[in-house]
């Protein structure tokens, strides 16, 4: 009986295996279909010079810098062939307008693309991408860019500027909030999942949409965190951090890549050719378009690296961006230029063949329009349930003192205070495409509800605005603390103005006077908790000094209110664990886990109080900080407690050629006991750190993670498998390989703790 049991589930794992095989291929058999790149022919040998430079060119609808100027003169174009893409067209009615122009009126009936920035949702809003990376769930992710795909395809739009799968590193970039974090390995996980959300098990799927991996690349490295900030890095860095996620991206399939506004040793990304052409198309045999960033071609200008337009758009082209976002560049002076012999013909024909080959994937050719009576215009009750699931497993809690989470039953009198409780448009966050704040729940719409039904009392006061200076409002606040048995603060940052794009900042404490009432807050003396509403890890030392509890919430979307009670109640724990660092303070800025040991750790040594003699302070250490963060990557408490065992391995000696060889594997296993009295799940995470190797590495690098779920005294052995794609490092002549090293291994739930096992690589 057993040995059947047994067979079954071998050739069902071997079907599970077999039909994801299966299905990546499917997902990106457009990249190389027959049926495709005949039709592509077939068209391109028709097109004159100038539909081809057409096709290669993308305004933004309404926006002056079309040909021409304006709106009135796009239709016209439109006909000449003189625009292959639109972005920011979100009414179904325009682009079956725009659409039928192009297919009735132009001479090759080319359609259009359609494309807008559908980043965390489109009608129903979703958390954010930093928040969602935080559920370290990319079934999560997958369902979530499905169901934005499903709704922004239904208005005619079939590309998505999304996932941004920078590697940010430095809070005090707004981006930050955009992406999945710091770590490369939890970073091309998530893009893979967005890219098999969005564009589903086939492009061609009307409700399949073009994802577009961004920006094209290190944009999130920029210099001090600001924004579009120049970035120098090895090539190591690059090729190890910054560039695994879109190399993961392209694996699964993407269709296109976004080049970005910053440059790279020197040479812009919107012209590098090394990144766009040797690296893109050359060893990962990229088949989709690269579009630029919103005129990042016309960039290369203030960069310094071309004097006028002409020069930009050549620099551009030839480096490997197929599509100028915006610039007006290609349109005004890539035909000319192909004339003059200064672009080869046959450099503009691979840049058209790109884009014609996605216009065809996507089935843009046989079904050019929508049916703009299905266009989603209302939230679908299901989205919404996925809205708030996604929400309720994205929030972190950072503290939790003395238990005050979740709130107990038979409270009196709950004090809800601060700018955040009743805030709709900071809850959509960044990048809300079709998002609207009317459809928010906030925290004190939801609670009012609780209110009712449970019968306590909730008194609410606002206390002060986002970045407000006035204290008006404080007295109120302390009067409901003092009154209340429990204080909620609903507290941190105004998302459209302080998250996103262009929103660096050079302080990351809580804004305005926030902290001042939070201290007049706590001074009531309340169990009270912080609810933090932030696009980025912000410095909470002083905050965390003075509050019981803190629930990291992010921009949660449309469904903040719900989500957030379940959880403060306790009806669902909290799920979420850190993708970003959490600095003690800005001055330890970028920190981020898998750091380099340096010649001269501190390690030992007391670093909460200040070096005090000469062999203290040589260290690689702050003499007025710890070098620690406040909140390490991978942390997260939740309603239980969790003991880890410490690590087995089943060897102490492991060979170098058989691991090279892809011949041997490494099993390590840790014992995790639930030593609370909730049932509760956590996040099991595999960190190695390899020493004697003819580069540093750092000391530990996230290699794996699981959820497990345990009752109350339960416990489960975790067992993780690593190998060569684990244990290799990039090598400049053989590229990527294991050498011989020490290895040590973590099974913890952060980057900060547990004891490691050793190995030895040999
Ligand atoms: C941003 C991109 C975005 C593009 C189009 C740019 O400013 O950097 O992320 O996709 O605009 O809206």
């Amino acid at each position: 009986m057993s040995k059947i049991r047994n067979a079954l589930v071998v050739v069902l794992l071997w079907s599970i295996v077999l039909t994801s095989f299966v299905s990546a291929q499917t997902r990106k058999s457009w990249t190389k279909a027959p049926e495709i790149e005949r039709k592509v022919e077939a068209l391109l040998k028709q097109m004159t010079l100038e539909e081809k430079v057409g096709q290669l060119n993308q305004y933004s609808y309404g926006m002056p810098t079309g040909p021409g100027t304006g709106r009135s003169k796009v239709e016209e174009a439109i006909q000449r062939g003189e625009i292959g893409s639109f972005l920011n067209v979100t009414d179904p009615v325009l682009s079956n307008r725009l659409q039928h122009i192009a297919m009735d009126q132009s001479r090759l009936k080319i359609p259009l693309i359609f494309g807008l920035d559908v980043i965390h949702g489109y009608r129903t809003t979703f958390p954010v991408p930093l928040a969602l990376s935080a559920t370290w769930d990319p079934t999560i992710v997958q369902r979530v860019s499905r169901i934005a795909a499903e709704e922004a395809t239904s208005s005619g739009i079939r590309w998505t500027f999304s996932p941004m799968v920078d590697i940010a590193r430095d809070p005090r970039w707004g981006r930050i909030v955009e992406g999945a974090g710091e770590d490369p390995y939890l970073g091309s996980m998530m893009a893979r999942a967005y890219v098999r959300g969005y564009q589903g098990e086939n492009l061609n799927d009307p409700q399949s949409m073009a994802a577009c991996a961004k920006h094209y690349v290190a944009y999130g490295a920029a210099e001090a965190g600001r924004d579009y900030n120049t970035v120098d890095m090895s090539e190591r860095q690059l090729r190890e951090v910054y560039l695994p996620p879109f190399h993961a991206a392209v694996d699964e399939g993407v269709a296109t890549l976004m080049a970005s506004f910053n440059s790279i040793n020197g040479v812009p990304a919107s012209a590098n050719q090394f990144t766009l052409t040797q690296v893109l198309r050359g060893e990962w045999d990229f088949r989709g378009f690269v579009v630029s960033d919103w005129g990042s071609v016309g960039e290369l200008i203030p960069h310094g690296v071309a004097n006028d337009l002409a020069t930009a758009a050549r620099k551009g082209f030839l480096a490997g961006v197929d599509m100028d976002m915006e610039s007006n560049a290609y349109f005004e002076h890539l035909a000319g230029m192909t004339k003059a012999g200064q672009v080869p013909q046959a450099a503009l024909d691979q840049a058209v063949r790109r884009i014609l080959r996605v216009k065809f994937a996507l089935g843009l050719f046989d079904r050019p329009y929508v049916d703009e009576k299905n266009a989603v215009t209302t939230l679908p009750p299901a989205n919404v349930a996925v809205a708030r699931d996604a929400a309720e497993k994205s929030f972190v809690l950072l503290k939790n003192d003395a238990s005050v989470l979740p709130l107990q039953k038979g409270m009196r009198t709950v004090a809800l205070i601060g700018p955040l409780a009743d805030s709709a448009p900071d809850m959509l966050g960044a990048w809300s495409a079709r998002g609207d704040a009317k459809d928010v729940v906030t925290l004190k719409a939801a609670l009012e509800k609780r209110a009712e039904r449970d019968g306590f009392r909730l008194i609410y006061a606002k206390g002060t605005e986002i970045r407000g200076t006035s204290e008006a409002g404080f007295a109120d606040a302390a009067a409901a603390a003092a009154q209340a048995d429990v204080v909620l603060l609903a507290l941190g940052e105004d998302a459209s103005w302080m998250t996103g794009e262009a929103a660096s900042r050079a302080f990351i404490d809580l804004p305005g006077n926030q902290q001042q009432l939070l201290e007049r807050v706590a001074a009531a003396g309340k169990p009270t908790a912080l609810v933090l509403f932030s696009g980025r890890p912000l410095a909470l030392t002083s905050a965390a000094a003075r509050v019981n509890a803190i629930i990291e919430a992010w921009s949660p979307g449309v469904q903040a209110g719900p989500a957030l009670e379940r959880v403060l109640f306790g009806e669902a724990a909290p799920y979420g664990r850190l993708t970003v660092t959490f600095p003690r303070s800005l001055g330890q800025v970028p920190i981020y886990h898998s750091v380099l040991n340096t010649g001269r750790p501190p390690v030992g040594l007391d670093l909460t109080r200040p070096p005090t003699d000469g062999n203290e302070k040589f260290k690689s250490r702050y003499i007025d900080e710890q070098n620690v963060p406040l909140y390490p990557f991978g942390f997260g408490l939740t309603y239980t407690t969790f003991d880890y065992s410490a690590p087995q391995v089943d060897a102490k000696e492991i060979s170098v050629d058989q691991l090279n060889a892809g011949r041997a594997k490494l099993s390590i296993t840790a014992e995790i006991k639930n030593t609370g009295s909730r049932r509760g799940e956590d996040l099991v995470q595999l960190y190695i750190g390899l020493r004697g190797t003819s580069v540093a590495r750092p000391v530990r690098q996230l290699k794996g993670f699981r959820r497990i779920a345990l009752a109350p005294g339960e416990s489960q052995r975790v067992e993780f498998t690593i190998g060569r794609d684990e244990l290799s490092i990039w090598q400049r002549d053989t590229k990527y390989a294991v050498e011989p090293a020490e290895l040590n291994i973590w099974i913890a739930p952060n980057a900060q703790s547990g004891t490691p096992v050793t190995v030895t690589l040999k």
